[in-house]
C-alpha cells in the first residue's frame, strides 16, 4: 500500500488485448497501475488513453528477467496467447510462462504482494468430459505444437500451487477460457477476430474442418471483472476458477452471425482442422458464480456488436469497409 492508502497494481502483459482492460478498470478504481510488458504481441497504443492518467506507468520489460519493484498486487498476464503468436517463438512462450512465473512468484514473495495468474482453459487440452469442472486434470499432448503454451500454464500452475504450499504466498490462479472484444490482433488468426477482419474486407471466411465445433464466447468486460473479484476474494480461495462463458456455439454459426451483421459477401471456405484443435471446449462455472457471485453479463451479440465497430474503425483508418458502405458513411 502507498503512504496515502491507494493500492499499487503491477499487470505483466499489459499491453496487451486483456491487460490494456484490466490496466484501464484498475485505474478507474483508483489503483496505482504500473503496467510491465515487452511488446512481442501488445503495442503503447492499446494503453494511450492511459497515458495521462496520473496513476498509470508504462514499463518495457521481459518477465523472463527478475524485476524488483513494490507493489501490493500482480496480476501475470505476459505471455503470448494465440497459436500464430505463441508458435512463432516456442522456446520463448516456454520461457515466459515457466521463468516469467518464477521471477513473479519470487517477486510476490519478497514483497509479500498477491499475485494472479492468467492460466488457460488450454490446460484442459483436448477434454473427454464436457463441461469442463476445475478438477479435471485435463488431456495434453506434452510433444505437440501447442505443448509450449499447454504445458508452459500447466507449469506456472504448479509453481503456483507450491509457492503457496511452500512459501505461504497469498495466489490466485484463473483459467480463462475464449475471450474476444476490442484490441483484440486483427491477424491472430483467433476465430471471432479472424472472421470479423475477413467479413469486413469481404474476404473468404476460412472454416476449419465442418465448423461443428463448438466454442463458448466471453466479452472481455465480463472477463475483467471476473479476474478483479477474484483478486478482491478471500485467501483461502486460490483458485483455479474457471472464468468463461458457459453458452456454447458453432464455429460455423459464429461464422454466419457475423457474416450477417457486417453485411458481408464474404463466402465461407473450408480448410483442414489444425493439429490437436480441441473439437468442443465449455466451461463449468458453478465455482466463479459461487464463490465470486460473478457471472457473464454481455450478451454475445452485444459483444460482437463492439467488437466489429473497433476493427471497422481500425480498417477505416486503411481501407473502406463494408460496413462504413452499408451505412452510408463512404
Ligand atoms: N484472450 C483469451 O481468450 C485468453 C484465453 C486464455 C488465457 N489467456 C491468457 O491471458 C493472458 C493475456 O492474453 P491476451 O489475449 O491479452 O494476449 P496478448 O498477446 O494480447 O497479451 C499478452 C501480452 O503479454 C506481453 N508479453 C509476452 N511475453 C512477454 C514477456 N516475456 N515479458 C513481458 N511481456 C510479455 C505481450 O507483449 C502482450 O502485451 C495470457 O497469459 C493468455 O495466456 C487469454
Amino acid at each position: 500500500m502507498r503512504g496515502d492508502g491507494v493500492t499499487r497494481v503491477m499487470v505483466t502483459g499489459g499491453a496487451g488485448f486483456l491487460g490494456s482492460h484490466l490496466c484501464e478498470r484498475l485505474a478507474a478504481e483508483g489503483s496505482d497501475v504500473l503496467c510491465v510488458d515487452n511488446f512481442y504481441t501488445g503495442t503503447k497504443r492499446n494503453v494511450a488513453k492511459l497515458a495521462k492518467h496520473p496513476g498509470f506507468e508504462l514499463m518495457r520489460h521481459d518477465i523472463t528477467f527478475p524485476l524488483y519493484v513494490e507493489v501490493d498486487e500482480i496480476y501475470n498476464l505476459a505471455c503470448p496467447a494465440s497459436p500464430i503468436h505463441y508458435q512463432f517463438d516456442p522456446v520463448q512462450t516456454t520461457k515466459t510462462s515457466v521463468h516469467g512465473a518464477i521471477n513473479m512468484l519470487g517477486l510476490a514473495k519478497r514483497v509479500k504482494a498477491k499475485v494472479l495468474q492468467a492460466s488457460t482453459s488450454e490446460v484442459y487440452g483436448d477434454p473427454e468430459v464436457h463441461p469442463q469442472r476445475e478438477d479435471y486434470w485435463g488431456r495434453v499432448n506434452p510433444i505437440g505444437t501447442r505443448a509450449c503454451y499447454d504445458e508452459g500454464k500447466r507449469c506456472a500452475e504448479t509453481l503456483f500451487f507450491d509457492y503457496y504450499r511452500q512459501h505461504k504466498l497469498r495466489i490466485k490462479v484463473a483459467r480463462i477460457f475464449n475471450t474476444y472484444g476490442p484490441r483484440m490482433h486483427p491477424n491472430d488468426g483467433r476465430v471471432v477476430s479472424n472472421f470479423i477482419v475477413q467479413a469486413l474486407r469481404h474476404e473468404p471466411i476460412t472454416l476449419y474442418g465442418d465448423g461443428q465445433q463448438t466454442r463458448s464466447f466471453c466479452y472481455v468486460d465480463d472477463l475483467i471483472d471476473g479476474l478483479v473479484r477474484l483478486m478482491g476474494s478471500p485467501d483461502e480461495l486460490t483458485g483455479p476458477v474457471n472464468l468463461g462463458n458457459s453458452t456454447e456455439i458453432t464455429v460455423l454459426e459464429l461464422a454466419e452471425r457475423i457474416v450477417a451483421m457486417t453485411h458481408s459477401r464474404s463466402p465461407i471456405v473450408r480448410k483442414p482442422l489444425p493439429a490437436d484443435d480441441p473439437r468442443q471446449r465449455q466451461p463449468d462455472t458453478t465455482l466463479a458464480e459461487r464463490a465470486l457471485g460473478w457471472r457473464t453479463k454481455t450478451p454475445l451479440e452485444e459483444g460482437l456488436k463492439r467488437t466489429i465497430t473497433y476493427f471497422d474503425d481500425l480498417l477505416r483508418e486503411g481501407e473502406p469497409s463494408p460496413l462504413a458502405v452499408a451505412s452510408g458513411a463512404g
